[in-house]
């Protein structure tokens, strides 16, 4: 009986993961399970594990723009502003990312981790990059034509390569492929350099992609460092570092993503304050009112960082005038 519950929940694993390729979100939901003894499994509610995907794409969006901001603050000479964004930068992606991962058990074994990124490669390579493309074309914006372009040629090579990786994973035999070295693009601070409105919600699209892909392989990394394998550790860092600094940076020069110093810092005081009073607490709400109590703990502590935060954004944004 046990036996055949567990081939129960793995085949409705197996056609949830399938589901989540038409999308590029997470696939995370909980399978629902008629057997008393996953019911355990089985603790967060629906909404609750969409308002934890919600957060952790938030977070690793926050983590890639203050890290831009930073970089931008030091070239400005505001060393101390830079400071405050690198370090709120690590509490988003170490602190509020990795508990929302966690309690959405988002990290799976290295096969499953791989899985899960070849689909999101595969979406992004024959049909997010591609269709964006497309419409750039479509509406004059030749430079994100060519940058979609390239970057899709980009998500087919990670593709590749995770396949490769997985076929030597779950074989044990073949070697795990050595990341390509990530081409860093210096983002400074300038307008948007595209014109169409279509454009500019799919390169807001794209960079939570690229910040989300970003936090997902670091934390896949971690556990294949923790499962002894290296070699997979480093494609998983080496792709990352292409999502962040090659296909985010890329993508928010063209974004107009980083303004002045003092524009980063308004932007940023905008988020954590939204977060903070609207976001977080809402989610407390709806978690405690199905009982998801650890969830419900983690979302109102978050919003209590978040003012934190705003606050620390508030005062550097003083001191600047
Ligand atoms: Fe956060
Ligand atoms: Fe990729
Ligand atoms: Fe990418
Ligand atoms: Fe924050």
């Amino acid at each position: 009986m046990f036996r055949h519950s567990i081939r129960t929940f793995l085949v409705s694993l197996c056609a949830l993961t399938a589901a989540s390729q038409a999308a590029p979100a997470l696939a995370l939901a909980a399978p629902a399970s008629p057997h008393p003894q996953f019911q355990a499994a089985r603790a967060l509610r629906a909404q609750t594990l969409s308002d934890l995907n919600t957060a952790i794409k938030g977070e690793a969006f926050a983590y890639a723009s203050y890290s831009l901001f930073g970089t931008q603050a030091d070239g400005a000479a505001h060393v101390a502003v830079g400071r405050l964004f690198r370090t709120t930068a690590q509490t988003e992606l170490n602190e509020h990312l990795h508990e929302a991962a966690t309690l959405a058990g988002l990290v799976g074994t290295n096969a499953a981790n791989l899985r899960q990124a070849i689909n999101g490669e595969t979406y992004e390579n024959q049909v997010m990059y591609r269709g964006f493309a497309a419409e750039a074309r479509q509406d004059g914006d030749a430079k994100a034509a060519e940058l979609f372009t390239e970057i899709a040629a980009d998500e087919g090579r990670h593709r590749d390569a995770f396949r490769t990786a997985l076929a030597a994973v779950t074989s044990g035999h073949g070697t795990v492929p050595a990341p390509s070295a990530a081409r860093t693009v210096a983002v400074p601070a300038g307008l948007p350099q595209v014109r169409a409105a279509r454009t500019k919600a799919n390169l807001d699209t794209a960079m939570h992609g690229e910040a989300l892909a970003y936090a997902k392989y670091m934390n896949f990394a971690a556990h294949a460092k923790q499962s002894g394998n290296s070699a997979l550790a480093r494609l998983w860092e080496g792709t990352a570092a292409v999502e962040l600094h090659e296909h985010f940076a890329g993508e928010a020069v063209l974004a107009g993503r980083v303004g002045t110093t003092k524009e980063n810092l308004d932007k940023a005081i905008t988020g954590e304050r939204s977060e903070a009073t609207t976001l977080y607490p809402g989610f407390a709400k709806q978690a405690t009112a199905v009982g998801d109590t650890a969830a419900a703990n983690f979302f109102r502590n978050t919003a209590a960082d978040e003012a934190r935060h705003a606050a620390a954004f508030q005062s550097a944004l003083n001191r600047l005038r």
